[in-house]
């Protein structure tokens, strides 16, 4: 089983007569309305909102917001041109992502970005990138050593940045850029998910100490991406990569596209990249700990399909009930467990009016929960994504990386990676709590443990 298994078909066709405005959902305060929960406890306010309609307006304040509960419907959302890219969630990426980049463009700049970094995420692509995932996921496991406590968020970044950095912009000297992109999106995640939340606007200029070490991460991450950019330029080299792509990449005229662009799109190739696999990364080292009867059931499959030698990218494919094991992780703490549109024209979900400009946001945490889609919706179950029992699931129950024009472009490059990962450190360790570890989820623009420390134990 894979995410791609499981990807939908057609969508449903909002209709044109007879629509409805969307009920209020329960329990909005006077003057803060809904935000009070929404900031509260985020999952559990976008999780019970199914229970008051398919789609529901929120009151955030002053402003009204529409949420969408279903699968059907989030899947008719992320493919109808009638949203865009646009809303909270992004204003609050712009510092960081730019206005340039792929991640947050829309209309003809955004379609000619995708055609320019599509082909390094094409699945004849993936090949290509296997020794260096395959070195990345073995230096992991030798890097601890058994019974040592590990810190599962550096490590779980350092491999995610590596990957990403190494495969797509081939950067030597990569570990100590490494560790610094690490910490510094670590620092500026947080701080743009505060300014998202808690949009108290001109309180985060203020010399704050908090403040000045979210400017200070966000400039060095602008710093170094402006480093990485020169050093390829000046070394006169043009390895066939995406750094390569984008430095040649052409506007619609025909002209080469400008500094601002090339650095924009560089932060919103390698930041989304980065976060969302360690997060995931993060993810699957809790489950393997938490479940050691699938981290033993990782361990024996890996061993019959390797024979015993190093795993290595030609075993993916066959790696069943592994591949399972990162779906079904993914599935409970999706990295991505918000996102927002905006609707550029009055338009229509399902049977539901909605307004030009208006903000519209679904969780794909909500809805891979739902106990409407899925038995034991609570239970780790990777077995839930065998054939037989995956063709039950709902359409856009499970699209963890989106769909549509939006839909993200490394989904096959990410399945590889996490299943790699997965893999090499199943084989050589199981894994337990060390003390002070922390795994609830801290919600902030993607879902992590707090503070997972573990063990490693040698088989
Ligand atoms: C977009 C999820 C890894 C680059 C997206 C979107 C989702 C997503 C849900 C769509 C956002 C939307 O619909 O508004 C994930 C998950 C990942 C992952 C769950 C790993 C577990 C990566 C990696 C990279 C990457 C490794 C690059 C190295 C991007 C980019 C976009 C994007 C550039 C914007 C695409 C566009 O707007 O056209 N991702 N992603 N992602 N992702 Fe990922």
């Amino acid at each position: 089983m894979t995410v791609e298994s499981v990807q939908p078909q057609t969508p449903a066709t909002p209709g044109t007569s007879a629509l409805r405005e969307p009920p209020l959902a329960q329990g909005a305060l006077p003057f803060l309305g809904h935000g009070l929960r929404l900031v509260r406890d985020p999952l559990a306010f976008m999780s019970a909102l199914r229970d008051h309609g398919d789609v529901v307006r929120l009151k955030l304040g002053p402003k009204t917001v529409y949420a969408v509960t279903t699968p059907e419907l989030t899947g008719a959302l992320a493919l109808n041109p009638d949203f865009k890219i646009d809303g909270p969630l992004w204003e609050s990426l712009e510092g960081l992502l730019g206005k340039e980049g792929v991640a947050t463009a829309n209309g003809p700049r955004h379609r000619r970005q995708r055609r320019t970094i599509q082909p390094a995420f094409r699945l004849d692509a993936i090949p290509g990138y296997g020794p260096v995932m395959e070195e990345e996921a073995h230096a992991l496991t030798e890097r601890w050593r058994p019974g040592e406590t590990i810190d599962c968020t550096s490590e779980s970044f350092r491999v995610a940045v590596r990957i990403a950095a190494r495969c797509l912009l081939r950067g030597e000297y990569m570990d100590e850029r490494a560790e610094r992109l690490s910490a510094d999106l670590a620092t500026v995640f947080r701080g743009m998910y505060r300014r998202m939340v808690i949009p108290l606007g001109p309180l985060y200029r203020l010399p704050f100490p908090a403040n000045r070490e979210f400017n200070r991460a966000l400039a060095d991450l602008h710093l170094l991406v402006d480093e990485i950019v020169a050093e390829r330029r000046a070394s006169g080299q043009r390895p066939d990569d995406l750094l390569t792509a984008l430095l040649e990449a052409k506007d619609d005229n025909g002209d080469p596209i400008g500094e601002q662009e090339i650095h924009d799109q560089v932060v919103a190739i390698l930041t989304p990249g980065s976060e969302t696999v360690a997060s995931t990364v993060m993810w699957l080292l809790q489950v393997l700990a938490e479940h050691p009867e699938h981290a033993e059931k990782v361990r024996t499959e890996v061993e019959s399909v390797t024979g015993g030698r190093p795993v290595g990218f030609e075993h993916v494919r066959s790696l069943t009930h592994t591949n399972n094991v990162v779906v079904e992780a993914m599935r409970l703490r999706p990295a991505v467990w918000i996102l927002t549109r905006r609707a550029v024209t009055d338009t229509a979900l399902g049977d539901y009016r909605i307004p030009a400009g208006a903000d519209i946001v679904y969780s794909p945490y909500a809805i891979q929960r739902d106990d409407r889609s899925y038995d034991r919706h609570l239970d780790f179950d990777p077995d839930r994504w065998l054939p037989e029992r995956a063709k039950d699931v709902p359409k856009y129950a499970m699209s963890p990386f989106s769909v549509g024009n939006r839909k993200c472009p490394s989904d096959h490059f990410s399945m590889t990676q996490l299943s790699l990962i997965t893999a090499a450190v199943s084989a050589k360790y199981r894994f337990e709590p060390a003390e002070g570890s922390d795994d609830t989820t801290r919600v902030g623009i993607t879902l992590r443990p707090h503070n997972l420390l573990l063990r490693a134990r040698p088989w």
